[in-house]
């Protein structure tokens, strides 16, 4: 098969879609010093006082919504209404071109009503990471609501691809599209330390921005993100499909959920919802559309569909 994408394509892609400019190379951070070393996960958890709780409502609304549990739309409205800025958001949300509605709904029943339990818990995950996800991250360059558009565009590419794959954890995958980068929150201070050495590597070894965090930190931020999963008891899977989101084969072995993550995460970027040059790859890893069952062509319309969503969310923030 050939393979899909270099990374050339994947620019042309988002030339097309968005005209996104690139970002330019950063010129490092004045915090800088020549004698920051590496890190390791223990130690930059064991710093970190405060790791970032997921909202109490986020985590009631996947218990309901869960495989195991049926909650009726009326309950999960009810949990919802509790929560009156959280309904007004999600209410907006609702409402927006992308959900096409025939007519406006007014109250969170309805919505549920019409959207049904799975995409309104969507909806609520997306609007309850808002917060923590809006600030601009430092290290990895990203803009304020730039993490938050590029989380929400990855969950909703993997939950395009889970349809079109007929995978079965869509719950799970959502979530971890959401999370994938969640490891850049708490490295992001750590990364803009070493940024000049990062770049420096990269330039000599000619490889990716995520390989030389690894190398020069001794971590990254899919692994640090894979550890929080678990500290927040999310399902293993999950935890690793966040761990594994850049380099998706572990001992032969693509897990689907990763696959799913891998792929939602290049083509979340295509499709305008950031620009994050370091999260891309030199090309498409072909395990992982072969383990999915999905073709080239099925990128490519995922990025369509993807495009129009991306374009309904906000990209203005207040820090
Ligand atoms: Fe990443
Ligand atoms: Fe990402």
């Amino acid at each position: 098969m050939e393979t899909f994408t270099t990374r050339d394509r994947q620019r042309d892609l988002l030339a097309q879609r968005r005209g996104i400019p690139r970002l330019a190379p950063s010129s490092g951070s004045s915090r800088a010093t020549a004698t920051a070393g590496k890190v390791n996960v223990e130690q930059v958890l064991s710093e970190v006082r405060d790791l970032p709780a997921l909202p109490t409502i986020v985590v009631k609304i996947m218990r309901m919504t869960g495989k195991n549990d049926s909650a009726t739309p009326r309950s999960l409205a009810e949990v919802i209404s509790h929560d009156p800025s959280f309904t007004a958001r999600l209410m907006k949300m609702a409402n927006s071109s992308y959900y096409g509605l025939p007519r406006s709904v007014s109250t969170i029943s309805d919505a549920v009503m019409m959207l049904g339990n799975m995409t309104i818990r969507n909806m609520a995950l997306v609007a309850a990471t808002q917060d923590t996800m809006k600030h601009c991250v430092p290290g990895y360059e990203l803009k304020p609501g730039e993490m938050w558009r590029h989380s929400v565009g990855c969950a909703f590419a993997v939950n395009l691809l889970a349809e079109q794959a007929h995978y079965q954890e869509t719950e799970e995958a959502f979530v971890a599209g959401l999370l994938h980068d969640v490891g850049k929150l708490i490295l992001g201070p750590y990364v803009a330390e070493r940024l000049p050495a990062i770049q420096v590597h990269m330039e000599a070894e000619g490889c990716s921005f995520v390989e030389a965090e690894k190398a020069i930190l001794g971590c990254d931020h899919a692994e640090l993100g894979g550890h929080m999963a678990l500290a927040w008891n999310l399902p293993a899977l999950l935890a690793q499909a966040i761990r594994w989101h850049h380099s998706p084969a572990q001992n032969g072995y693509i897990a689907p959920m990763t696959a799913l993550v891998y792929l939602g995460n290049i083509i979340c970027v295509a499709a305008g919802a950031s620009s994050q040059e370091n999260e891309l790859h030199k090309s498409i890893h072909p395990g992982c559309l072969h383990v999915l069952n999905l073709t080239e062509a099925h990128i490519v319309s995922t990025i369509e569909k993807l495009g129009e969503y991306v374009a309904s969310l906000p990209n203005t923030f207040n820090e």
